[in-house]
């Protein structure tokens, strides 16, 4: 297997940097302009990160495109890291939101949509009773403190390289099988260690001994890693995990917010998981901000028993614009005329043609990586064996490398999940944008190795 020559790479990166920069003199001169208002001249701190010197400034999205202020074309497999997994401005969000807009944006008080949506996500998910949020950590954080709130115990768990939002409890991990704060952890409140357990992945032993002493309040899981590359369970870890977890009086907290790229009902549904909590957040409104948090009529009624109406306002679970009438005037149409089952039957092949396609110059170059999919999710990672847990996806991951990969796709129109190798279909991506990145994706290596 060729090895890849850094000296090389090195040299590519600048070719390609240089490219990006001359192509991009608006977005340049924005990025400029941004760094006298904007800390780093960016909206979100990790938007330095992009691969190229600066990030392209968006002048326009639709479907499965965007177009930059200097009028490249991207064909978009990021689609706002699933915020946009519906394509971007679909037409019945859109016109549900035109029409919401004029009739009140939010009011604290209920309106009829909220009460579709609860109906609708009963039968996605299986799960009876549901509350919103207006992002998938706050759904996280706020069914964290739940958790904790009726078991009365203090810590949760989370497998090694996970990430669910900025949820401070989560922001731990594994070092020499110590736990510790994650690398890059900005103020941590409190020392990690001291609310939350980590465990690998996939390690059901480990995870019998940490929830063994009945400290813990809730497992919170990804059903598949998807933020470290995708790490798929072993055949049995759910059953297992879903065994353990009520063996020792431990809530399992699954968070679908990626995964449900793998179908309507997300992989609980897929594959027939059966949790206590389970959070949806991210396209759920077509990229409108929201997001939503159930649980099961075991876990209704025992927060029912120890809620207290003076003090509910007031207890940690807030957000005065949560379930506000435009995000779920949104969440409605998103959920009934967009995120169907139909639109899965045609992202799911999409796919599995962008994989058939990657797996392709795999093998021709004979490199060292491995392509994965789950539902309309695919990505491929610097390894050859598949990783079983966060540590063996994090070791695969290269920096240099994988920033070359963006730049060089980025620059030739293509758009991928920044941080790892990830490409997601929404319902208008189509053979054309996936063939785009075959291509691409086929020069990219030959230029490295060939
Ligand atoms: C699995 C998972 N859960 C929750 C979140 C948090 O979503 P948000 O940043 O919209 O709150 C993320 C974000 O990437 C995620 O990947």
């Amino acid at each position: 297997m060729p090895a890849i020559d850094r000296a090389r790479l090195k040299s590519l990166m600048e070719r390609e940097q240089k490219r990006f920069v001359d192509e991009r003199p608006k977005s340049k001169a924005l990025f400029e302009r941004a760094g006298k208002s904007l800390l780093g001249g960016v909206p979100m701190n990790w938007m330095i990160k992009w691969a190229g010197a600066f990030p392209p400034f968006v002048r326009e999205a639709q479907g499965a495109h965007f177009y930059d202020v200097d009028g490249h074309r991207y064909v978009d497999f990021c689609l706002g890291d699933t915020g946009a997994m519906t394509g971007h401005s679909p037409s019945a969000t859109i016109k549900a939101i035109e029409e919401q807009v004029r009739r009140g944006i939010t009011l604290m008080l209920p309106s009829e949509d909220a009460v579709f949506v609860g109906e609708e996500l009963q039968q996605r998910f299986g799960l009876p009773y549901w509350q919103f949020a207006l992002t998938a950590t706050d759904a996280n954080r706020f069914s964290i403190r739940l958790a904790r709130h009726i078991t009365g115990r203090s810590k949760i768990l989370v497998f090694n390289w996970c990430y669910h939002g900025t949820v401070d409890e989560s922001f731990i991990s594994l070092k020499d099988g110590i736990a510790r704060a994650r690398r890059g952890n900005i103020g941590p409140p409190v020392d990690p260690s001291v609310t939350t357990k980590v465990v690998e992945f996939n390690d059901i032993p480990a995870l019998e001994q940490a929830l063994a002493p009945g400290d813990v309040a809730c497992v919170l899981a990804e059903p598949a890693l998807t933020n470290v590359g995708i790490v798929h369970p072993d055949p049995g870890f759910h059953a297992a995990m879903r065994e353990v977890t009520r063996k020792t009086g431990t809530l399992l907290l699954i968070d679908e917010t990626h995964t449900i790229c793998a179908g309507p009902g997300g992989y609980t549904r897929a594959e027939n998981l059966d949790p206590d909590f389970l959070v949806f957040g991210k396209p759920i409104a077509g990229g409108v901000p929201g997001a939503a948090y159930g649980f099961t009529a075991e876990i209704a009624d025992r927060i029912a028993q120890k809620q207290n109406l003076e003090d509910c306002d007031t207890g940690g679970i807030g957000g005065t614009l949560a379930g506000n009438a435009l995000s779920l005037a949104a969440m409605r149409a998103t959920l009934s005329e967009v995120l169907t089952k139909e639109a899965f039957d045609r992202m799911i092949p999409m796919a599995e043609r962008w994989t058939a396609g990657v797996e392709k110059t795999i093998a021709e170059f004979n490199v060292p990586w491995h392509v994965t999919r789950l539902g309309c999710r695919a990505e491929y990672l610097f390894s050859s064996q598949r990783p079983q847990n966060g540590t063996q996806a994090h070791d695969a991951m290269d920096f240099e490398l994988e920033r070359f990969m963006h730049l060089y796709a980025m620059n030739r129109g293509i758009l991928l999940t920044p941080f790892h190798n990830m490409a997601l279909m929404s319902p208008a991506t189509d053979k054309g944008d996936v063939d785009h990145h075959t291509r691409v994706f086929q020069e990219s290596v030959k230029e490295l190795v060939g």
